[in-house]
């Protein structure tokens, strides 16, 4: 494990006591600081709270909260919902591929976008929507989402 890392990860794990009660906590400030959860990092904490690996390995891919790989710095979550779905919400997303190079599950190689699919965003109104970070964007077309991406490449 790199050093920067175990120190950083110990600091996380002197703000607990190793109950098992602290194994949820303990994994989202680790991927908190992290961006993901590296598999050193669940080792770690196995072994902080005396639990067997496959314990926090399985708590780790029943959250959809946790996620075992990096992450870019911003997330898009193009929604496929029944509402979407019926105003186009396929088109959005093969077009916001287009533009990230990626698909579904994927992250750009410069780690700035992560694309996701989602079943519903809870705007059915707005369909087709999309998410990239906390924003929603709603009644897509292949312009705006032209627009959304329209700095990428550009560095901030
Ligand atoms: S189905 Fe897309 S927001 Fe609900």
């Amino acid at each position: 494990m790199e050093a920067n890392i175990k120190e950083q990860l110990d600091e996380s794990l002197s703000h607990y006591n190793g109950e098992g009660g602290d194994l949820i906590p303990i994994l989202q400030e680790a991927q908190e600081r992290f961006g993901y959860l590296p598999g050193e990092v669940m080792q770690e904490v196995a072994k902080f709270l005396q639990l067997p690996e496959s314990t926090v390995y399985g708590v780790v891919t029943f959250y959809a909260q946790f996620k075992l790989s990096p992450t870019g710095k911003r997330v898009v979550k193009v929604c496929r919902g029944t509402a979407c779905h019926v105003r186009g919400g396929a088109r959005i997303l093969r077009e916001v591929e287009k533009h990230l190079g990626i698909k579904p599950g994927e992250t750009t190689d410069d780690f700035e976008y992560t694309l996701e699919t989602v079943a519903c965003i809870g705007a059915c109104a707005l369909a087709p929507t999309m998410v990239v970070d906390k924003e929603t964007h709603g009644q897509m077309n292949t312009k705006k989402v032209a627009e959304v991406f329209s700095d990428k490449g550009k560095t901030e």
